[in-house]
């Protein structure tokens, strides 16, 4: 049995990858992403992103989209749909057009109506906004921040509400906030605050891109799940990765990243409402890790030969 058969054997929703288009020329590599006994969950790596669904004003593009969400559709696979707010791979137009509180407000809208729209019912999850704080738990002082005010979290999740099937489960998403820390803390009196006024949040991802060895403890990762869950919202482990912190990997390092690996995906499925794990890629020749952390690498379950790595039969272990 693959990992997303073992997953829903042990109670979880899905087990899941991040798919790229720069790879989908790969059979090998296609064969195994879209294999519904491995991976019964998929989120497109980039395609929709501001950047490539709204590349100029009121232009949209559903084209690499599109690629990954029919192929997932076609091999039974679940979607989590990535994401309709973030600062990173704007568009030009967005990032430097200088526009009014009012305006961007109006963009916000128009751009979550017409992908959420389009994607409909198809995404079990969006990521609403990603990546909104700093370490410090302050806002981090993005166009959308600086533009429209701390507001644009709550209103992203409004128009997200309003334009995508009242199935569809919104979440904010975010990395460093697998432990309970200043970050993690802030975002649960994010959630909670919406609650409060009800405004709709159903779930936050936790990115969880460790590095072997400093990867947060099972322990650790159960506490901050129980303190969202106690919010009233579902977690999910939306982006794991083990990266080794130096290349080459030692035989030490691949038996800790199997640990840590391990770790993660026994603490989503001890949790009372973690619903599943998503790997961000599981092939290293495209994993995003040697490209923004460069020496650093190997961090998926398959290696550039598509052998599986002990971290697979760890985490097929604790399943
Ligand atoms: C990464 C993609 O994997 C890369 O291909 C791209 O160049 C940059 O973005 N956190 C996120 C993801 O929420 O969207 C990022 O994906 C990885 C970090």
């Amino acid at each position: 049995p693959g990992l997303d058969v073992l997953a829903k054997r042990a109670g979880l929703l899905y087990f899941g990858t991040a798919i790229d288009n720069v790879v989908l020329n790969n059979t090998k590599y296609v064969s195994i992403a879209y294999n519904r006994s491995e991976f019964g969950q998929v989120t497109p790596s980039n395609g929709q992103k501001w950047l490539f669904t709204e590349p100029s004003r009121g232009v949209f593009n559903f084209t690499d989209g599109d690629e990954i969400v029919k192929a997932s559709i076609k091999a039974g696979q679940m979607r989590r749909c990535h994401n309709f707010v973030w600062h990173s791979q704007l568009p030009e137009w967005v990032e430097k057009g200088n526009f009014t509180k009012k305006e961007l407000t109006s963009i916000l809208e128009n751009h979550i109506k017409h992908v959420g729209k389009y994607y409909y019912d198809a995404c079990y999850a969006w990521d609403v906004v990603n990546e909104a704080f700093n370490e410090d738990g302050t806002y981090r002082e993005t166009v959308w921040y600086k533009t429209i005010g701390p507001e644009y979290i709550e209103l992203a999740f409004k128009f997200a509400r309003k334009y995508t099937s009242k199935h569809t489960r919104l979440y904010y998403n975010d990395y460093n906030i697998e432990t309970v820390n200043n970050k993690s803390t802030r975002v649960a009196e994010l959630v909670k605050d919406f609650k409060r006024r009800n405004i709709p949040i159903d779930g936050v991802g936790l990115q969880a891109h460790y590095t072997t060895g400093r990867s947060p403890s099972y322990e650790a990762q159960m506490k901050t799940i129980k303190m969202f869950n106690d919010l009233r919202v579902e977690v999910a482990l939306t982006e794991l990765d083990v990266r080794m912190p130096s290349l080459p990997e030692t035989p030490e390092m691949v038996a800790q990243q199997a640990t840590d690996y391990a770790n993660a995906v026994k603490a989503c499925k001890d949790s009372k409402d973690c619903v599943g794990v998503t790997v961000w890629d599981f092939w290293d020749p495209v994993s995003w890790v040697p490209y923004t952390f460069p020496g650093q690498g190997n961090a998926c379950l398959w290696d550039e030969k598509f052998n599986k790595k002990p971290a697979y039969y760890a985490i097929a272990d604790v399943l």
